[in-house]
Protein backbone atom coordinates (compact mmCIF):
# COMPACT_ATOMS: atom_id res chain seq x y z
CA UNK A 1 0.00 0.00 0.00
CA UNK A 2 0.92 3.70 -0.22
CA UNK A 3 1.14 5.45 2.99
CA UNK A 4 1.88 8.59 3.95
CA UNK A 5 3.51 9.32 7.86
CA UNK A 6 2.57 12.69 9.00
CA UNK A 7 5.47 14.09 11.50
CA UNK A 8 8.78 11.89 11.63
CA UNK A 9 9.43 12.58 15.84
CA UNK A 10 10.09 9.58 17.33
CA UNK A 11 6.35 8.03 16.88
CA UNK A 12 6.35 8.88 13.10
CA UNK A 13 9.85 7.65 12.32
CA UNK A 14 9.70 4.21 13.75
CA UNK A 15 6.13 4.04 12.53
CA UNK A 16 7.64 5.21 8.77
CA UNK A 17 10.07 2.47 8.61
CA UNK A 18 8.16 -0.47 10.21
CA UNK A 19 5.29 0.01 7.50
CA UNK A 20 8.27 -0.34 4.67
CA UNK A 21 9.53 -3.30 6.87
CA UNK A 22 6.03 -4.46 6.60
CA UNK A 23 6.46 -4.33 2.44
CA UNK A 24 4.62 -0.70 2.04
CA UNK A 25 5.80 2.40 0.14
CA UNK A 26 6.03 4.78 2.70
CA UNK A 27 6.51 8.80 2.35
CA UNK A 28 7.30 10.17 6.01
CA UNK A 29 6.55 14.12 6.04
CA UNK A 30 7.97 16.31 8.67
CA UNK A 31 8.42 20.19 8.22
CA UNK A 32 11.55 20.11 10.02
CA UNK A 33 13.87 20.29 7.34
CA UNK A 34 16.80 18.99 9.96
CA UNK A 35 15.52 15.77 10.50
CA UNK A 36 14.24 15.11 7.35
CA UNK A 37 17.75 15.48 5.96
CA UNK A 38 18.94 13.07 8.41
CA UNK A 39 16.31 10.64 8.22
CA UNK A 40 17.43 10.66 4.51
CA UNK A 41 20.64 9.80 5.13
CA UNK A 42 19.29 6.47 7.01
CA UNK A 43 19.86 8.22 10.58
CA UNK A 44 17.77 8.83 13.14
CA UNK A 45 17.05 12.17 15.12
CA UNK A 46 17.25 10.23 18.46
CA UNK A 47 18.59 6.93 19.68
CA UNK A 48 16.17 4.08 19.56
CA UNK A 49 18.12 0.55 19.01
CA UNK A 50 17.73 -1.38 15.18
CA UNK A 51 15.90 1.96 13.95
CA UNK A 52 19.17 3.30 12.23
CA UNK A 53 19.71 -0.30 10.43
CA UNK A 54 15.44 -0.38 9.65
CA UNK A 55 16.20 3.21 8.08
CA UNK A 56 18.87 2.15 5.96
CA UNK A 57 17.97 -0.87 4.52
CA UNK A 58 14.38 0.50 3.58
CA UNK A 59 15.50 3.52 2.08
CA UNK A 60 18.44 1.32 -0.04
CA UNK A 61 15.17 -1.00 -0.84
CA UNK A 62 13.55 2.31 -2.49
CA UNK A 63 10.06 1.74 -0.33
CA UNK A 64 10.66 4.34 2.51
CA UNK A 65 11.49 8.34 1.76
CA UNK A 66 11.40 11.48 3.56
CA UNK A 67 10.58 14.65 2.41
CA UNK A 68 9.23 18.24 3.86
CA UNK A 69 6.58 18.42 1.22
CA UNK A 70 3.07 17.54 2.05
CA UNK A 71 2.08 17.09 -1.33
CA UNK A 72 3.77 13.53 -1.32
CA UNK A 73 0.85 12.85 0.38
CA UNK A 74 -1.51 13.26 -2.32
CA UNK A 75 -0.55 9.90 -3.92
CA UNK A 76 -0.79 7.54 -1.06
CA UNK A 77 -4.11 5.83 0.27
CA UNK A 78 -3.43 5.37 3.61
CA UNK A 79 -2.06 8.96 5.75
CA UNK A 80 -0.86 8.15 9.46
CA UNK A 81 -0.93 11.63 11.74
CA UNK A 82 2.23 11.19 14.19
CA UNK A 83 3.01 14.49 14.94
CA UNK A 84 3.51 15.35 18.80
CA UNK A 85 0.99 16.41 21.83
CA UNK A 86 3.13 18.29 24.09
CA UNK A 87 1.70 19.78 27.03
CA UNK A 88 1.35 23.47 26.83
CA UNK A 89 3.18 25.83 28.64
CA UNK A 90 2.32 26.84 31.90
CA UNK A 91 -0.87 24.60 31.28
CA UNK A 92 -1.45 21.00 32.13
CA UNK A 93 -3.40 20.35 29.13
CA UNK A 94 -2.01 19.16 25.71
CA UNK A 95 -1.06 21.66 22.86
CA UNK A 96 -2.97 20.56 19.45
CA UNK A 97 -1.13 22.85 17.23
CA UNK A 98 0.79 20.70 15.40
CA UNK A 99 -2.14 17.85 14.93
CA UNK A 100 -4.84 20.99 13.62
CA UNK A 101 -2.05 21.90 11.21
CA UNK A 102 -0.76 18.42 9.77
CA UNK A 103 -4.98 17.39 9.28
CA UNK A 104 -5.93 20.96 8.08
CA UNK A 105 -2.67 20.85 5.49
CA UNK A 106 -3.38 17.21 5.05
CA UNK A 107 -7.25 17.39 3.78
CA UNK A 108 -6.21 19.35 0.54
CA UNK A 109 -4.00 16.63 -0.21
CA UNK A 110 -6.88 13.62 0.12
CA UNK A 111 -8.73 11.22 -2.54
CA UNK A 112 -12.37 9.79 -2.17
CA UNK A 113 -11.23 6.37 -0.38
CA UNK A 114 -8.40 7.81 0.93
CA UNK A 115 -7.76 7.10 5.29
CA UNK A 116 -6.48 8.83 7.53
CA UNK A 117 -5.46 7.14 11.20
CA UNK A 118 -4.84 9.06 14.40
CA UNK A 119 -2.04 7.87 16.20
CA UNK A 120 -1.00 10.81 18.08
CA UNK A 121 -2.21 10.74 21.45
CA UNK A 122 -5.12 13.45 22.09
CA UNK A 123 -7.52 14.45 24.18
CA UNK A 124 -10.90 12.84 23.78
CA UNK A 125 -13.22 14.38 21.38
CA UNK A 126 -10.28 15.47 19.13
CA UNK A 127 -11.00 12.84 16.30
CA UNK A 128 -14.92 13.30 16.03
CA UNK A 129 -13.76 17.55 15.55
CA UNK A 130 -10.54 16.05 12.93
CA UNK A 131 -13.20 14.48 11.07
CA UNK A 132 -15.47 17.13 10.42
CA UNK A 133 -12.02 19.26 9.20
CA UNK A 134 -11.53 16.13 6.85
CA UNK A 135 -15.12 15.83 5.76
CA UNK A 136 -15.33 19.21 4.86
CA UNK A 137 -12.44 18.97 2.44
CA UNK A 138 -13.19 14.99 1.18
CA UNK A 139 -16.04 14.05 2.35
CA UNK A 140 -15.16 10.69 0.72
CA UNK A 141 -12.23 10.38 2.98
CA UNK A 142 -12.49 8.88 6.34
CA UNK A 143 -10.46 8.96 9.52
CA UNK A 144 -10.22 6.39 12.00
CA UNK A 145 -8.23 6.63 15.51
CA UNK A 146 -5.16 3.85 15.32
CA UNK A 147 -3.73 4.80 18.73
CA UNK A 148 0.00 3.44 19.23
CA UNK A 149 1.62 1.88 22.80
CA UNK A 150 4.97 1.90 21.89
CA UNK A 151 7.97 1.98 24.40
CA UNK A 152 10.95 4.14 23.82
CA UNK A 153 13.87 1.63 23.63
CA UNK A 154 11.50 -1.02 22.03
CA UNK A 155 9.91 1.30 19.73
CA UNK A 156 11.02 -1.20 16.30
CA UNK A 157 9.78 -4.60 17.87
CA UNK A 158 6.35 -2.73 19.62
CA UNK A 159 5.56 -1.26 16.17
CA UNK A 160 5.92 -4.88 14.69
CA UNK A 161 4.60 -6.53 16.97
CA UNK A 162 2.25 -5.01 19.50
CA UNK A 163 0.28 -6.82 21.51
CA UNK A 164 -2.84 -5.40 20.32
CA UNK A 165 -4.55 -3.29 17.79
CA UNK A 166 -7.22 -0.99 18.55
CA UNK A 167 -9.48 1.14 15.70
CA UNK A 168 -11.17 4.15 16.55
CA UNK A 169 -14.27 3.94 13.96
CA UNK A 170 -17.45 6.52 13.32
CA UNK A 171 -19.96 5.36 15.09
CA UNK A 172 -18.01 2.24 16.60
CA UNK A 173 -18.96 0.62 12.73
CA UNK A 174 -17.40 -2.74 12.68
CA UNK A 175 -18.63 -2.45 9.14
CA UNK A 176 -17.01 0.60 8.02
CA UNK A 177 -14.88 0.22 4.91
CA UNK A 178 -11.95 2.07 6.36
CA UNK A 179 -11.57 -0.71 8.99
CA UNK A 180 -10.77 -3.77 5.85
CA UNK A 181 -8.01 -0.93 4.65
CA UNK A 182 -6.29 -0.94 8.04
CA UNK A 183 -6.51 -4.42 8.24
CA UNK A 184 -4.51 -4.75 4.97
CA UNK A 185 -1.65 -1.88 6.32
CA UNK A 186 -1.51 -4.31 9.40
CA UNK A 187 -2.19 -7.88 7.69
CA UNK A 188 1.78 -9.41 8.74
CA UNK A 189 0.35 -8.83 12.23
CA UNK A 190 -3.26 -9.57 12.31
CA UNK A 191 -2.49 -13.13 10.78
CA UNK A 192 -0.39 -13.81 13.00
CA UNK A 193 -2.61 -13.42 15.87
CA UNK A 194 -2.77 -9.81 16.48
CA UNK A 195 -5.82 -8.83 18.18
CA UNK A 196 -7.32 -6.03 16.94
CA UNK A 197 -10.76 -4.29 19.52
CA UNK A 198 -13.14 -2.12 17.14
CA UNK A 199 -14.70 1.09 18.85
CA UNK A 200 -15.57 4.38 18.66
CA UNK A 201 -13.88 7.68 18.73
CA UNK A 202 -14.08 8.60 22.05
CA UNK A 203 -13.31 5.02 23.46
CA UNK A 204 -10.54 4.73 21.07
CA UNK A 205 -8.84 7.94 22.08
CA UNK A 206 -9.52 7.30 25.90
CA UNK A 207 -7.57 3.67 25.92
CA UNK A 208 -4.51 5.44 25.83
CA UNK A 209 -5.03 8.21 28.10
CA UNK A 210 -5.88 5.11 30.36
CA UNK A 211 -3.62 2.69 29.58
CA UNK A 212 -0.36 5.50 30.50
CA UNK A 213 -2.30 6.54 33.34
CA UNK A 214 -2.81 2.81 34.62
CA UNK A 215 1.03 2.61 33.98
CA UNK A 216 2.07 5.99 36.20
CA UNK A 217 -0.32 4.88 38.93
CA UNK A 218 1.22 1.86 39.10
CA UNK A 219 4.73 2.97 39.28
CA UNK A 220 3.28 5.99 42.14
CA UNK A 221 1.79 3.28 44.16
CA UNK A 222 5.11 1.32 44.55
CA UNK A 223 6.81 4.69 44.72
CA UNK A 224 4.18 5.63 47.94
CA UNK A 225 4.76 1.97 49.40
CA UNK A 226 8.08 3.10 49.22
CA UNK A 227 7.96 5.94 51.29
CA UNK A 228 5.84 3.69 54.06
CA UNK A 229 8.70 1.49 53.71
CA UNK A 230 11.33 4.02 54.52
CA UNK A 231 9.55 5.24 57.20
CA UNK A 232 9.40 1.39 58.82
CA UNK A 233 12.59 0.22 57.70
CA UNK A 234 10.79 -2.65 54.97
CA UNK A 235 12.18 -3.17 51.96
CA UNK A 236 10.10 -2.33 48.53
CA UNK A 237 11.77 -4.30 46.57
CA UNK A 238 10.70 -7.75 48.32
CA UNK A 239 7.17 -6.34 48.99
CA UNK A 240 6.91 -5.78 45.16
CA UNK A 241 8.56 -9.09 44.19
CA UNK A 242 5.70 -10.88 46.76
CA UNK A 243 2.91 -8.32 45.78
CA UNK A 244 3.30 -9.04 41.94
CA UNK A 245 3.36 -13.18 42.12
CA UNK A 246 -0.44 -12.31 42.41
CA UNK A 247 -1.67 -12.58 38.88
CA UNK A 248 -4.34 -9.88 39.49
CA UNK A 249 -1.08 -7.76 40.49
CA UNK A 250 1.88 -8.49 38.47
CA UNK A 251 5.34 -7.16 39.00
CA UNK A 252 5.89 -5.42 35.86
CA UNK A 253 6.10 -1.32 36.39
CA UNK A 254 6.23 -1.79 40.05
CA UNK A 255 9.77 -0.48 40.28
CA UNK A 256 9.81 2.31 43.12
CA UNK A 257 12.81 4.23 42.50
CA UNK A 258 13.12 8.05 41.51
CA UNK A 259 10.09 7.80 39.50
CA UNK A 260 8.65 8.18 36.13
CA UNK A 261 9.75 10.86 33.37
CA UNK A 262 9.79 10.78 29.41
CA UNK A 263 7.72 12.35 27.33
CA UNK A 264 4.81 10.38 27.64
CA UNK A 265 3.66 9.40 31.02
CA UNK A 266 3.92 13.00 32.79
CA UNK A 267 2.37 14.86 30.31
CA UNK A 268 -0.36 12.26 29.12
CA UNK A 269 -1.91 12.61 33.06
CA UNK A 270 -1.89 15.84 32.96
CA UNK A 271 -3.51 16.42 29.71
CA UNK A 272 -6.22 14.05 31.17
CA UNK A 273 -6.84 15.98 33.81
CA UNK A 274 -7.03 19.06 32.19
CA UNK A 275 -9.58 17.22 29.24
CA UNK A 276 -11.69 15.60 32.62
CA UNK A 277 -12.03 19.15 34.28
CA UNK A 278 -13.59 20.62 30.83
CA UNK A 279 -15.71 17.48 30.75
CA UNK A 280 -17.26 18.40 33.91
CA UNK A 281 -15.33 14.61 34.90
CA UNK A 282 -12.57 16.47 36.90
CA UNK A 283 -13.20 14.82 40.31
CA UNK A 284 -12.98 10.84 38.35
CA UNK A 285 -9.20 12.23 38.07
CA UNK A 286 -7.94 14.28 41.08
CA UNK A 287 -6.15 11.16 41.75
CA UNK A 288 -3.95 11.33 39.35
CA UNK A 289 -3.15 14.74 40.70
CA UNK A 290 -1.58 12.78 44.01
CA UNK A 291 0.17 10.32 41.44
CA UNK A 292 1.98 13.09 39.78
CA UNK A 293 2.59 14.73 43.69
CA UNK A 294 4.49 11.18 44.96
CA UNK A 295 6.46 11.27 41.49
CA UNK A 296 7.88 14.67 42.02
CA UNK A 297 8.37 13.96 45.64
CA UNK A 298 10.61 11.41 44.49
CA UNK A 299 13.24 14.06 43.07
CA UNK A 300 13.39 15.62 46.33
CA UNK A 301 14.01 12.44 48.43
CA UNK A 302 17.08 11.76 45.93
CA UNK A 303 18.43 14.99 47.13
CA UNK A 304 17.67 14.60 50.47
CA UNK A 305 19.17 10.99 50.94
CA UNK A 306 22.47 12.61 48.65
CA UNK A 307 22.79 15.21 51.81
CA UNK A 308 22.25 12.12 54.68
CA UNK A 309 24.72 10.01 52.40
CA UNK A 310 27.15 12.92 52.11
CA UNK A 311 26.99 13.32 56.31
CA UNK A 312 24.22 16.40 56.00
CA UNK A 313 26.10 18.60 54.08
CA UNK A 314 26.19 19.12 50.22
CA UNK A 315 28.07 22.48 49.73
CA UNK A 316 31.06 21.06 47.79
CA UNK A 317 30.54 17.57 47.72
CA UNK A 318 31.52 16.12 43.74
CA UNK A 319 28.23 14.06 42.96
CA UNK A 320 28.55 11.30 40.39
CA UNK A 321 25.35 10.80 38.67
CA UNK A 322 25.02 7.73 36.29
CA UNK A 323 22.21 8.63 33.73
CA UNK A 324 20.31 11.33 32.82
CA UNK A 325 18.00 9.35 30.55
CA UNK A 326 14.70 9.32 31.62
CA UNK A 327 15.15 5.65 31.10
CA UNK A 328 17.64 2.99 29.80
CA UNK A 329 17.94 2.64 26.12
CA UNK A 330 17.12 5.98 25.41
CA UNK A 331 18.41 9.66 24.66
CA UNK A 332 15.03 11.21 25.68
CA UNK A 333 15.56 13.63 28.48
CA UNK A 334 12.28 14.83 28.58
CA UNK A 335 11.06 15.34 31.99
CA UNK A 336 14.30 13.26 33.18
CA UNK A 337 14.00 12.65 36.67
CA UNK A 338 18.07 12.09 36.77
CA UNK A 339 18.34 15.81 35.04
CA UNK A 340 16.31 17.28 37.42
CA UNK A 341 17.47 15.24 40.35
CA UNK A 342 21.09 16.50 39.16
CA UNK A 343 20.25 20.16 39.03
CA UNK A 344 18.50 20.19 42.25
CA UNK A 345 21.74 19.15 43.81
CA UNK A 346 23.59 21.63 42.07
CA UNK A 347 21.41 24.23 43.02
CA UNK A 348 22.31 23.11 47.03
CA UNK A 349 25.73 23.61 45.70
CA UNK A 350 27.04 19.68 45.35
CA UNK A 351 29.76 20.12 42.78
CA UNK A 352 27.77 17.72 40.34
CA UNK A 353 29.24 15.54 36.74
CA UNK A 354 26.31 13.43 34.78
CA UNK A 355 27.33 10.72 32.62
CA UNK A 356 25.24 9.03 30.17
CA UNK A 357 25.85 6.63 27.48
CA UNK A 358 23.78 8.38 25.03
CA UNK A 359 21.58 11.09 26.55
CA UNK A 360 24.70 14.00 27.28
CA UNK A 361 24.20 16.11 23.91
CA UNK A 362 20.22 16.60 24.70
CA UNK A 363 21.21 16.72 28.35
CA UNK A 364 23.76 19.44 27.54
CA UNK A 365 20.99 21.47 26.07
CA UNK A 366 18.45 21.61 28.78
CA UNK A 367 20.72 22.00 31.41
CA UNK A 368 23.62 23.73 30.08
CA UNK A 369 25.08 24.60 33.59
CA UNK A 370 25.19 21.16 34.40
CA UNK A 371 28.78 19.64 34.09
CA UNK A 372 28.58 16.40 31.57
CA UNK A 373 31.56 13.72 30.98
CA UNK A 374 31.11 11.24 28.59
CA UNK A 375 33.72 8.63 29.95
CA UNK A 376 32.39 6.95 33.51
CA UNK A 377 35.52 6.90 34.70
CA UNK A 378 36.10 10.15 34.81
CA UNK A 379 33.08 10.94 36.14
CA UNK A 380 33.29 8.25 38.83
CA UNK A 381 37.17 9.69 39.77
CA UNK A 382 37.39 11.30 43.42
CA UNK A 383 33.61 11.47 43.61
CA UNK A 384 32.48 11.82 47.06
CA UNK A 385 28.61 9.80 46.40
CA UNK A 386 27.69 8.37 43.36
CA UNK A 387 24.05 8.11 42.22
CA UNK A 388 22.50 5.42 40.27
CA UNK A 389 19.57 7.03 38.38
CA UNK A 390 19.11 5.59 35.33
CA UNK A 391 19.42 1.84 34.66
CA UNK A 392 21.68 1.31 31.93
CA UNK A 393 23.22 -2.15 31.78
CA UNK A 394 26.59 -0.71 32.31
CA UNK A 395 25.64 1.06 35.84
CA UNK A 396 23.89 -2.30 36.97
CA UNK A 397 27.13 -4.43 36.19
CA UNK A 398 29.45 -1.98 37.76
CA UNK A 399 31.97 -3.83 39.87
CA UNK A 400 32.27 -2.33 43.42
CA UNK A 401 35.75 -2.71 44.13
CA UNK A 402 36.80 -1.66 40.84
CA UNK A 403 34.56 1.11 41.27
CA UNK A 404 36.02 2.21 44.96
CA UNK A 405 39.46 2.27 44.16
CA UNK A 406 38.61 5.34 41.78
CA UNK A 407 36.20 7.40 44.16
CA UNK A 408 37.15 9.39 47.55
CA UNK A 409 34.04 8.29 49.79
CA UNK A 410 32.17 4.71 48.74
CA UNK A 411 28.85 5.90 48.77
CA UNK A 412 26.22 4.48 46.68
CA UNK A 413 22.61 5.87 46.36
CA UNK A 414 20.75 3.36 43.98
CA UNK A 415 18.23 5.57 42.54
CA UNK A 416 16.24 2.43 40.44
CA UNK A 417 17.00 -0.77 42.98
CA UNK A 418 19.25 -2.40 40.64
CA UNK A 419 22.48 -3.06 42.38
CA UNK A 420 22.82 -6.38 45.26
CA UNK A 421 23.16 -4.57 48.50
CA UNK A 422 25.10 -6.95 50.13
CA UNK A 423 27.68 -7.03 47.28
CA UNK A 424 28.13 -3.16 47.63
CA UNK A 425 27.91 -3.07 51.45
CA UNK A 426 30.30 -6.16 51.29
CA UNK A 427 33.07 -4.06 49.07
CA UNK A 428 32.98 -1.53 51.46
CA UNK A 429 30.28 1.03 50.64
CA UNK A 430 27.38 2.29 51.97
CA UNK A 431 24.19 1.75 50.16
CA UNK A 432 21.23 3.48 50.24
CA UNK A 433 18.33 2.43 47.82
CA UNK A 434 14.42 4.44 47.62
CA UNK A 435 12.15 2.22 50.07
CA UNK A 436 14.76 0.10 51.42
CA UNK A 437 16.45 -0.53 54.86
C1 LIG B 1 5.15 4.90 27.91
C2 LIG B 1 4.21 3.69 27.81
O1 LIG B 1 4.82 2.57 28.45
C3 LIG B 1 3.92 3.37 26.35
O2 LIG B 1 3.00 2.31 26.26
C4 LIG B 1 3.34 4.62 25.70
O3 LIG B 1 3.10 4.37 24.33
C5 LIG B 1 4.28 5.80 25.86
O4 LIG B 1 4.57 6.00 27.24
P1 LIG B 1 7.79 5.26 27.59
O5 LIG B 1 7.55 6.71 27.88
O6 LIG B 1 8.68 4.86 26.46
O7 LIG B 1 6.39 4.53 27.31
O8 LIG B 1 8.41 4.66 28.92
P2 LIG B 1 8.06 3.52 29.97
O9 LIG B 1 8.85 2.30 29.67
O10 LIG B 1 6.62 3.37 30.15
O11 LIG B 1 8.69 4.19 31.28
C6 LIG B 1 8.19 5.44 31.75
C7 LIG B 1 8.92 5.89 32.96
O12 LIG B 1 8.55 5.12 34.08
C8 LIG B 1 10.44 5.82 32.89
O13 LIG B 1 10.99 7.01 33.45
C9 LIG B 1 10.77 4.61 33.73
O14 LIG B 1 12.05 4.69 34.29
C10 LIG B 1 9.69 4.68 34.79
N1 LIG B 1 9.38 3.39 35.43
C11 LIG B 1 8.89 2.36 34.68
C12 LIG B 1 9.52 3.24 36.80
O15 LIG B 1 9.94 4.17 37.50
N2 LIG B 1 9.18 2.05 37.39
C13 LIG B 1 8.71 1.01 36.67
O16 LIG B 1 8.42 -0.04 37.27
C14 LIG B 1 8.55 1.17 35.28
Amino acid sequence: MRISVIGCGYLGAVHAACMAKLGHDVVGIDVDHGKVARLSEGKAPFYEPELDALLTELEESGRLSFTTGMEAAGGCEVHFICVGTPQKRGENAADLRFVDAAVAELAGFLSPGDVVAGKSTVPVGTAERLAEVIAARQPAAALLWNPEFLREGHAVDDTLRPDRFVYGVPDGNEDHPAVAVLDEVYRTALSAGTLRLIMDYPTAELVKTAANSFLATKISFINAMAEVCEATGADVTRLADAIGMDERIGRKFLNAGIGFGGGCLPKDIRAFMARAGELGADQALTFLREVDAINMRRRTRVVELTRELCGGILLGQRIAVLGAAFKPESDDVRDSPALSAAAQLQLQGAVVTVTDPQALDNAAKRFPELPMEPDLETALTRADAVLLLTEWKLYRELDPYSTKSLVSSARVLDGRNVLDPAKWRAAGWTYRGLGRP
